[in-house]
């Protein structure tokens, strides 16, 4: 068993008056918080500020304690950001740490900073305060992305590349088509961070521990100063609910799963025996065994990773499904998985932007799998139906034709014309054309469908949205 280090403090905690014994060192480390949620320094200091400058406006303190505090907490703040802030794990947590350096500094105005307030109200906002800000930056690292995609797309509108159906070769669509799909998950994703955004950025301070306060505190002033969008209408919700950080969690959880599945089709291109593109040398490592080898490393942690959010997202649901109302000790266990889904969201997002930039497409290897897989054999079938023949019957002659190209180890459209016709005598010359890539392509022409000038369309559509979504 390991040994556990020896008590170093003595000095009694915030709450100890009402303790006849002190806390065992290994209870200590296990309920305190300090070495992650320090992370909410800034936030904490901008909510005790907003929550003084209150209490002093109200006259619930004086105009002194809150110069007082102001002065205190500066300096905390530049200790903070200069590193040099020493965090104590016998001060359990940021809030009580902060407020202990704030009564060292400034004296008792420190001790009134907590005046019709409870570390229930504080954390939440602290949290939420954090949160609307790491949402800001991830929806600015989307947009990148999204910035990417149409660029990539764009240069592509008219490539051909096989479309897949049960990984095997369906039908033609352009390279850009196919990224733009992705273009359409991510814009759902960011309307869907937005708007999660939005019930983040409720006050829940003013509820204090649970039952709200005494004190004649103006709520919406606080909210007004910190920008948030209203206060937390319930105080037992307030202090006790963390579905925002949920909702969060589930919403990076679907943007992982976007690029979950766009770095799988990357590695599946990628690799030698398809070649459809190659990833820069930047995002993929050498084997150290292998010589020849480029692993497609980032898309693969992009996979991997994906798994790390999604087990947060379960972590988050847990923790929250048995609690009573109001506040628990549970919810201190909200921010390990937080953050890292935050960090895990906006550094994916960060590199995707530039690893879709470094993307090298290979036209011939995709033109070559077309071909290989009859991908216009749905257009010759289409092209019956126009002459009258019943589809299932049209389906019938053109299956027939595939298993011929394929026996004589061609491509339909080079099949000659008088084979054709032998499959139906409704084939005639003009039948060549519909049996092209560059046909097939033009020929899906309406919203939504793959014709290069409607991708150059759906292109246009979205970098207007870019500018005002
Ligand atoms: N560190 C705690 C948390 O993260 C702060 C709230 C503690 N409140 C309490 N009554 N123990 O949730």
């Amino acid at each position: 068993m390991a040994e556990r280090p020896p008590a170093q403090d003595s000095t009694p905690k915030a709450w100890s008056g009402r303790f006849s014994e002190p806390v065992d060192e290994l209870v200590k480390r296990y309920t305190a918080s300090v070495s992650f949620d320090r992370r909410l320094a800034l936030a904490d200091i901008r909510g005790s500020l907003a929550h003084a400058r209150m209490l002093a406006r109200q006259g619930i303190i004086s105009d002194a304690d809150r110069a007082d505090i102001e002065r205190g907490m500066t300096t905390i703040r530049g200790e903070v950001e200069r590193g040099e802030f020493v965090w104590s794990v016998d001060d359990e947590d940021v809030h009580l740490n902060i407020e202990k350096r704030l009564t060292a500094l400034v004296g008792d105005a420190g001790k009134r900073l907590h005046t019709g307030r409870s570390r229930n109200d504080q954390v939440a906002t602290d949290v939420r305060l954090w949160l609307r800000e790491a949402i800001d930056d991830i929806l600015a690292a989307v947009r990148a992305c999204q910035s990417s995609l149409l660029d990539l797309a764009e240069a592509h509108a008219a490539t051909p590349l096989p479309g897949f159906t049960h990984l095997q070769v369906a039908q033609p669509v352009t390279f850009g088509h196919h990224l733009m799909a992705y273009f359409e998950m991510s814009r759902r994703d960011a309307a869907r961070l937005a708007d999660c955004r939005r019930r983040v950025n409720q006050l829940p301070l003013g509820a204090a521990a649970l039952a709200g306060t005494t004190f004649p505190i103006d709520r919406e002033s606080v909210a007004a100063e910190l920008g948030f969008d209203g206060v937390c209408a319930n105080s037992l919700d307030a202090v006790s609910d963390r579905d925002f950080a949920i909702e969060f969690t589930a919403c990076a959880a679907l943007v992982m799963m976007h690029l979950s599945r766009l770095s799988e089709e990357l590695i599946l291109w990628m690799n030698p025996a398809v070649g459809f593109i190659d990833l820069a040398d930047r995002f993929c490592t050498g084997s150290s065994i292998m010589p020849q080898k480029k692993n497609p490393d980032v898309p693969e942690l992009v996979r991997g990773k994906t798994g790390r959010v999604n087990g947060h997202l379960v972590a988050l649901l847990t923790l929250m499904k048995g609690q009573p109302l109001a506040y628990n000790k549970d919810n201190q266990e909200d921010k390990e998985p937080l953050f890292d889904t935050a960090d895990t969201l906006l550094d994916t997002l960060t590199i995707f932007a530039d690893l879709v930039r470094g993307i090298r497409v290979k036209p011939e290897a995709m033109r070559a799998a077309l071909a290989r897989g009859f991908a216009t054999a749905t257009d010759l079938a289409d092209y019956l139906v126009k002459k009258g023949l019943p589809f299932r019957d049209a389906h019938e002659a053109v299956a027939r034709a595939v298993r011929a190209a394929e026996e004589r180890g061609c491509d339909l459209a080079e099949l000659p014309l008088d084979l054709l016709a032998g499959f139906s005598p409704l084939i005639e010359a003009d039948a060549l054309q519909v049996l092209t890539v560059e046909g097939s392509l033009a020929a899906r022409d309406h919203v939504g469908g793959t014709a290069p000038r409607q991708v150059m369309a759906a292109i246009a559509r979205a970098r207007a949205a870019l500018g005002t979504d």
